[in-house]
């Protein structure tokens, strides 16, 4: 039982962050109402010009929701139905639905145990003749390892489309990882490290001709491309979103170097074997911690002892994606061991830009210590 005198620490805070930027966002608010301008503006056009800047791609385009952005980036990089597209079992149901959607198949390839990403050494045994694409997600805002990714691509002549709907900021050896793949798909859902606040997404496009397609078909239009007749349809981000997007955007460095020290902490009390290794060995890499995930073979407990301190965690794709009801719509290639372990042991810890860093040392030492243990009574 959690004692109700402790103030809770939780997974999330949308609202103190966000407090530096109240009073422009709602002056916003009110410009934003007697523009008369409420869809596809001045702030879409130019979040897009300023976040394609920062992902250092051409081109970047605002659509309604990260899950919008991943079916029209694998429609437009030429997913069709029967197209098999190799990805993870451990991330969001998006990622597959917008396969699905497309009557393409997802296949699933297992995780890497240190960063919980795919393992680039297993794409080549899942490419068969029906491949069309590689579906990275760099999970919790820790970058895949993409360079094997894309030799892979190379070498089956495969499109990446990256889901980096979780990775705003992340780099992959030197560079942002929106940068790496034909196409990147984000998310500004109000969770994320760059938040809307509701539904929001992107396309980042290093080919100004995908950029333009998805332009048109996001507004009705339908297009006739390389022999295929694209659909359009309503897939637009919303001027609103835009503004205050935009308003967040300027204080993301800020927030993310809170969000680095908290993860500092953590990392100062946390054996390296229950954390995020990145690829590596991290040169060239940023993660933005998206999330801040340990691992334990006695999860529940660890839930509990938190819990009673009144610290609130959160277990993710637990089961992952291979054991979920439209798994019958998908296919695996070889063993998910390390994905259905991530399942089973995987918990996150409170990060944000609010956390004071003084609850990061307490719920530090407290994970540290019972990992150790953990550790200690283990069997090698
Ligand atoms: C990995 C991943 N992909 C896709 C999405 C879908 O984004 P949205 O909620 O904006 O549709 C999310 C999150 O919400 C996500 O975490």
């Amino acid at each position: 039982m959690s004692n109700p005198k402790v103030k809770r620490v939780g997974r999330y805070d949308l609202i103190t962050p966000m407090l530096p930027c109240k009073d422009e966002i709602l002056a916003g608010f009110e410009r934003f109402l007697m523009s008369g301008r409420y869809i596809l503006g001045e702030e879409v056009r130019q979040l897009e010009e300023d976040l394609a800047n920062d992902c250092q791609v051409p081109a970047a385009v605002g659509v309604a929701s990260g899950s919008s952005a991943l079916f029209l980036a694998l429609s437009v990089a030429g997913v069709r139905p029967g197209d098999e597209v190799i990805t993870t079992p451990y991330t969001f149901d998006a990622t597959m639905e917008a396969i699905i959607l497309l009557d393409a198949v997802p296949v699933f390839v297992d995780i890497k145990p240190q960063d919980l990403n795919i393992d680039p050494a297993r794409i080549a045994a899942a490419v068969t003749p029906k491949t069309r694409a590689i579906l990275p997600v760099p999970i919790f805002g820790a970058p895949c390892d993409m360079n094997p990714i894309l030799e892979v691509a190379a070498a089956h002549e495969l499109e990446v489309i990256t889901d980096m709907a979780q990775a705003w900021g992340t780099f992959y050896d030197g560079r942002p990882i929106g940068s790496c793949a034909r196409m990147s798909t984000l998310s500004f859902y109000p969770t994320k490290n760059l938040p809307g606040i509701g539904d929001g997404g992107m396309i980042f496009c290093r080919d100004e001709q995908d950029a333009e397609l998805i332009r048109r078909i996001r507004g009705h239009q339908p297009v006739r491309m390389n022999g295929h007749l694209y659909t359009g349809w309503n897939s637009r981000l919303d001027e609103i979103q835009a503004m205050v997007i935009r308003i967040r955007r300027e204080r993301f460095a800020d927030e993310q170097r809170d969000r680095d020290q908290v993860a500092a902490i953590y990392d100062s009390y946390i054996p390296a074997a229950n954390r995020l290794q990145t690829p590596n060995g991290g040169a060239g890499m940023k993660v933005t911690y998206h999330q801040y995930w340990v691992r334990s073979g006695r999860r529940q407990e660890l839930v509990e002892l938190l819990d009673a301190e009144g610290i609130d965690t959160g277990v993710y794709y637990a089961p992952p994606l291979h054991k979920h009801q439209l798994a019958e719509y998908c296919r695996v290639s070889g063993p998910l061991t390390e994905a259905d372990r991530a399942g089973r042991e995987i918990l996150t810890l409170p990060i944000h830009a609010a956390l004071p860093f003084a609850d990061a040392h307490r719920i530090g030492a407290m994970v540290g210590e019972f990992l150790a243990q953990e550790a200690a009574s283990t069997p090698t």
